[in-house]
């Protein structure tokens, strides 16, 4: 992946050290243009509302392909507590079930499983160790009385990749659902949601997917997808929704879109622009930088004896996490350095991606020195 190449897609990099993916992508050239020409078009009075949702239905078949599944299996909402709340809502009510959930969560993968202590759900929380997850954890909370466990894929705040394959395994060894927010991981690390046996994941596509505020992404298993009916439905929940705008018919879409939501078409029509950006890219490419990148970051803390939050190999992502003494006099370094970052619980975050250079690491390891 050359350089020039990257900076012509993401001419930020060259000025910016950008290590806040983990927060929202870069922006990029593709992605703007589209816009722009949307934009223009509206303001132009050309703007063709039919294009825009086809807009969609392109970026849904993207979506799937990205992690492995069929786009029947694929619905669209705006956020990802719309995915996990529409979920969680038609749970049935209970005397006797758990919930199962990591309390570190990001609270849209949180708050609408507690929600349901109200349902009379028990709501089993795991605890994470110095950010570790431990799976023997779940196994002790996880019984044959669980509905759900819900976890995302990489932690927002840890960064902690969790083995995603053995959870889902424990989970229906107990006939429990598996719900993965995967927003932090996407397009940042390899996921392929057949392979590692996942029920439902849902992912925001404004982080490492390169996508624009306004869009989630939810995959619903095959085999479930008659499970679950639709919570908000409005013409898009159509069988076809260009002839469901009325009444006095209901007829839902027999896929997961039956679960769609309106979408948002000046975002989408970015986020379409990115994701053929990552498709012309190759996602192994992708996940090969990042892999780079990862062991580089590793390798440089350990050189320059920094302290940051360890885990084992196969539970790195590309969020790192590092304590740090003074949060005021780091920000202001970072921003004296022209280096985007972010903090979480008085921790400095950085989330690396592709457009990312191993300079960039040395320049975070010189900071804290
Ligand atoms: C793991 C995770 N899930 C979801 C989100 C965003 O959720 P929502 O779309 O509900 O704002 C974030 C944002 O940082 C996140 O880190």
């Amino acid at each position: 992946m050359h350089q020039y190449y990257l900076q012509r897609l993401f001419p930020a990099i060259k000025d910016v050290t950008y290590l806040n993916s983990c927060s929202y992508a870069l922006g990029n050239i593709k992605a703007q243009k589209a816009i722009e020409t949307i934009t223009n078009e509206w303001v132009n009075g050309q703007f063709d509302f039919m294009k825009a949702e086809s807009y969609g239905e392109i970026a849904r078949d993207y979506f799937a392909n990205f992690i492995g599944v069929d786009k029947h299996e694929i619905a669209m909402t705006s956020f990802l507590s719309n995915a996990s709340g529409l979920i969680a809502n038609q749970l049935s009510p209970t005397v006797d079930k758990n919930i199962v959930v990591a309390e570190c969560e990001f609270a849209s993968n949180y708050y609408p499983w507690v929600q349901l202590k109200n349902k009379g759900y028990e709501i089993r929380l795991v605890k994470p160790h110095n950010g570790i997850l431990d799976l023997e954890d779940f196994n002790k909370l996880i019984d044959k009385h669980t509905s759900l466990v819900a976890i995302s894929a990489v932690q927002s705040s840890s960064g902690f990749k969790i083995d995603l394959k053995s959870l889902a395994q424990i989970a229906h060894k107990n006939q429990a659902l598996i719900f993965v927010d995967a927003s932090q991981a996407l397009c940042a690390v390899p996921l392929n949601a057949k392979e590692l046996e996942i029920d439902i994941l849902a992912s925001v596509s404004y982080k490492f997917l390169l996508g624009v505020r306004g869009q989630t992404y939810m995959y619903i298993k095959d085999e479930l997808i008659d499970k679950f009916k639709p919570m908000t439905p409005g013409w898009r929940a159509g069988k076809n929704p260009m002839k469901s705008f009325y009444g006095p018919r209901v007829e839902y879409a027999l896929g997961a879109s039956k679960l769609d939501t309106s979408l948002s078409w000046f975002p989408v029509a970015g986020e379409l622009a990115s994701f053929e950006l990552i498709n012309e890219i190759g996602l192994e490419n992708i996940y090969k930088k990042n892999q780079t990148l990862i062991e580089y970051t590793i390798q440089s803390f350990e050189d320059h004896n920094i302290d940051y939050q360890k885990y084992p190999e196969e539970n790195c992502s590309t969020i790192f996490i590092i304590p740090v003494k003074d949060e005021e006099k780091i920000k202001n370094r970072l921003f004296d350095n022209n280096i985007e970052a972010s903090f979480r619980q008085g921790k400095l975050r950085i989330g690396m991606h592709f457009y990312n250079e191993k300079e960039d690491i040395d320049r975070v390891c010189q900071l804290l020195k």
